[in-house]
């Protein structure tokens, strides 16, 4: 029988390599971090994805768009920004005078598209933000928006931590399904037996990387609840968003009023561990193609987890955040009036534009795949994204 690993690399164009290198320089400094040989999987995926000049948001290689790795809705359709615009200029309105923060701004597109649409309606924020973590991301921002808006740029800020006291609307696209995410197996029926945490061996020489369980009880508060909550069986294979829970308590200390809107892919709570699932949502990104092995080639390619909004939205009311709406993003975009922004005039743009409204809300393309989750913090009305539909976060 064929190894599974070696069926998923037949199937993949190979890195150039240059590339490789890069990748075994990555897999050496891992393997130097790891204690006896073994890295949890989240740290794997933090210095798969962050470490400085090797991980894949920190290397310069091209990730975004048609010759890149993967398409995001800014990426897809400036329809998409400009429809989020109205969005953040009628909450902007109800708080006089706010900012707008936007966390891990990827190529800039969206962030070119919202303030494009939002001089367009006269309602530019004080200040646009974005915090990054990548830097080759941070120049490519930078690049972009000098260019496309030289007239704005002194409204334009890189953030280097989160502010406090602010004030106004923090947008995070596809950020979340990009943080590092904890893996388990479950073993026994009992809630309280101690879970099994993936981890990445690396003692092989040179260091290859491949799936370690080892008994883990740092874990066990977490999946007691999660066992008692949901049907999970013995070898339940999952992940559990430790970092996110960190990140929404930072920014309820850092937001005095407004709303935090989260766009991911992801599930409710009971969806995620829901019996199917068992085993997990890490899904990799390589060029244009879709598979499951985040230990391959690590540098080269992108690993995310899909969201549990439940989670998050439980997190953020420990944080202090006081109402919450969550919807699938076609529900979202239409109640924004996306079709209202669809070029009027027959020609190349009108059909651009209808297809890339088709993509962004049919059910089996983006539409019901990607959610909209809305935090709020001191809101007198809910925002009219949520008024079409609302899903409940059980
Ligand atoms: C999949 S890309 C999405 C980029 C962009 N938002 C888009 O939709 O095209 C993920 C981005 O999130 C950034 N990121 C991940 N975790 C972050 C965090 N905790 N704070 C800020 N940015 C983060 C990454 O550096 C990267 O720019």
């Amino acid at each position: 029988m064929r190894d599974p690993r070696e069926s998923q690399l037949a199937q993949l164009p190979a890195p150039s390599a240059e590339a490789l290198a890069l990748s075994r320089q990555l897999l050496r400094q891992m393997a130097e971090e790891a204690e006896a040989g073994l890295l949890p999987f989240d740290r794997f995926m933090e210095l798969a994805l962050y470490a400085p000049g090797l991980g894949y948001y920190a290397n310069g290689l091209r990730k975004f768009g048609e010759g890149g790795d993967f398409v995001t809705a800014p990426e897809l359709s400036p329809l998409f920004g400009r429809c989020l615009a109205r969005q953040l200029a009628e909450v902007l309105d109800q708080l006089g005078g706010a900012e707008v923060l936007e966390f891990g701004a990827g190529s800039g597109r969206l962030a070119l598209d919202v303030l494009r649409e939002l001089q367009q309606l006269g309602q530019l924020p004080r200040r646009y933000a974005i915090l990054e973590l990548s830097a080759p991301l941070r120049e490519r921002q930078q690049a972009l928006l000098r260019e496309e808006l030289p007239e704005l740029m002194p409204r334009i800020r890189w953030l280097e931590r989160l502010p406090q006291g602010f004030v106004g609307v923090m947008l995070a696209n596809e950020v979340v399904d990009a943080m590092p995410v904890s893996r388990f197996r479950l073993q026994g029926s009992d809630p309280l037996a101690p879970p099994l945490e993936q981890y990445v061996d690396l003692r092989q020489d040179p260091p290859q990387g491949c799936w370690r369980p080892s008994q883990h009880p740092g874990l066990i508060g977490q999946l007691a609840d999660l066992r008692q909550r949901y049907d999970l069986a013995e070898g339940y294979e999952s992940e559990l968003n430790l970092r996110a829970n960190a990140w929404l308590s930072a920014l309820g200390q850092a937001l005095q009023a407004g709303l935090l809107l989260i766009i991911d892919y992801g599930y409710s709570g009971a969806e995620f561990y829901h019996p199917q699932r068992h085993q997990g949502s890490l899904i990799c990104h390589y060029r244009q193609r879709v598979h499951t092995d985040p230990l391959l080639w690590p540098g080269l390619q992108d690993i995310t987890a899909n969201v549990n909004f439940t989670a998050l939205a439980e997190a953020a009311y420990a944080a202090g955040f006081d109402s919450q709406a969550f919807t699938s993003q076609a529900y979202f975009l239409l109640a924004n009036g996306i079709q209202q922004l669809i070029e009027p005039t027959d020609g190349r743009v009108r059909l651009q534009d209808l297809q890339a409204v088709k993509r962004l809300t049919l059910p089996n393309d983006m539409g019901e795949r990607f959610k909209v989750l809305g935090l709020g913090k001191g809101l007198q009305q809910r925002p009219r994204g949520f008024d079409l539909m609302r899903y409940p976060l059980g």
